[in-house]
């Protein structure tokens, strides 16, 4: 099989392991497990050393001559959100895994060991905790955070995590020195490379994300007796809120901020019922950390005063906030003139979209390698990379390693 084919397989694979809808692989569950071990089994195929942390993050390891030396890491995550397409993370982790078999192919003897890592809970779609592999890598998190995340089952990560956990799993946190420098590859999720007609995307850096949980608390009562002005309808209030803060977003950052309300949820939830209960998330990104935190106050601010003009409770939860971060300018400049060694354009862009780069920026030398996605479609099962893009970039990828190698 070429390179692409290879690729294209294991794309397809792990594409048909899902729950259902669409591509659907939450982290720590039964599904992601399975395909977790799809992989695993293809790095063994490819003559790689696996093993698996006790966070679920995979590794792939080609022995380098020099056992001392730090290692090349590269890949990108395993986890989906919910009704995703094939691509997201898994282009990375499969696109890192064709550099090993292209550098034993091509009978390259690395100085520097060449790992792939697959990480688990990129999303967050289990526990609400975007990155949660990456910080466990990285020390971010450690086993005392296990108990301060719940699933939608209201389960504890350190309860789930012993039925998931697997028996031979090592330390999941690695040392600064022990990683020369990361790269993760990733389709671009947006429409930019594809409208400029651009082979490779060069990440500057990558965007702030604050997730925020907000619930509100009203009167539950009857939807035919209770007369409107005497109501205290968290429904009301969250349109309100909801409306205020993306009205604000789009006439005050329209270039330089997103606002999304991805997920709403009523309680008791029958159509008879004024609610009791209100409760949505907020993501919220920015290139500038000041305009995340101006939008912060601005959300805090509203929500006192919805509060307090319809009669409700409301409480705005910072479930997590990730720094901006600029990628390394010499990897940048490795990947740069591996494109242009290629014949393949290049584009320096930002990343509205989060990844595992931007942990393992603050602890490594790391970079990112763009490829274009149609019409820039991602999180939906229309996700889709053309082959001959894909395998531009795990060629781009396969030369930034072996310039990386010779440093
Ligand atoms: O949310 C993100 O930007 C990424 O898909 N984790
Ligand atoms: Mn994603
Ligand atoms: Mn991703």
């Amino acid at each position: 099989m070429s390179g692409c084919e290879r690729i294209m397989a294991d794309i397809e694979s792990l594409k048909q392991i899902t729950d259902g809808r669409g591509t659907t692989r939450v982290g720590f569950t039964e599904t992601y497990r399975k395909g977790s071990d799809c992989f695993r089994k293809s790095m063994e195929q490819a003559g790689l050393k696996v093993r698996e942390d006790s966070i679920g993050n995979l590794y792939g390891l080609l022995e380098g001559e020099d056992k001392d030396a730090p290692v090349i890491l590269s890949g990108s995550h395993l986890d989906t959100v919910i009704n995703a397409g094939a691509y997201d993370g898994i282009a990375g982790a499969v696109c890192a895994l064709e550099a090993a078999r292209m550098i034993k192919d091509n009978g390259v003897k690395l100085r520097h060991s060449y790992e792939v890592i697959a990480t688990n809970e990129e999303e967050g779609t289990g526990f609400r905790q975007s990155l949660l592999g990456s910080m466990f890598v990285t020390g971010d998190l450690t086993e005392d955070d296990t108990d301060k995340f719940r699933n939608v089952e209201g389960k504890t990560l350190k309860e789930v995590l012993p039925g998931f956990r697997a028996k031979d799993a090592v330390p999941a946190l690695r040392s600064k020195d022990e990683v020369k420098a990361f790269l993760e590859l990733h389709i671009e999720q947006g429409p930019v490379l594809e409208t400029a007609g651009k082979d490779i995307g060069i990440v500057s850096s990558i965007t702030a994300i604050a997730w925020m949980t907000v619930t509100i608390t009203g009167f539950a009562g009857h939807a035919g007796t209770v007369p409107m002005p005497l109501r205290q309808d968290p429904m009301t209030g969250a349109c309100r809120l909801i409306d205020t803060i993306s009205a604000h977003t789009l006439e005050n950052y329209a270039n330089t901020a997103v606002l999304t309300v991805g997920r709403f949820g009523l309680e008791p939830g029958s159509s008879n019922t004024i609610p009791a209960k209100c409760v949505f998330t907020i993501d919220l990104r920015s290139e500038q950390m000041e305009i995340v935190q101006i939008l912060i106050d601005y959300i805090r601010k509203t929500a006192a005063e919805v509060a307090e003009k319809f009669k409700l409770e409301i409480d705005v939860n910072l479930e997590s906030l990730r720094d901006p971060i600029s990628m390394d300018l010499g990897l940048r400049g490795l990947i740069r003139q591996s494109c242009d060694e290629l014949g393949y354009s290049s584009h320096e862009m930002f990343s509205g979209a989060g990844h595992d780069a931007m942990i393992f920026a603050k602890q490594w030398p790391t970079a990112m390698i763009f490829i274009p996605c149609y019409r820039g479609i991602s999180h939906s099962p229309d996700e889709y990379v053309e082959p001959e893009a894909i395998i531009k970039g795990a060629k781009v990828l396969y030369e930034t390693i072996l310039k990386v190698d010779k440093q």
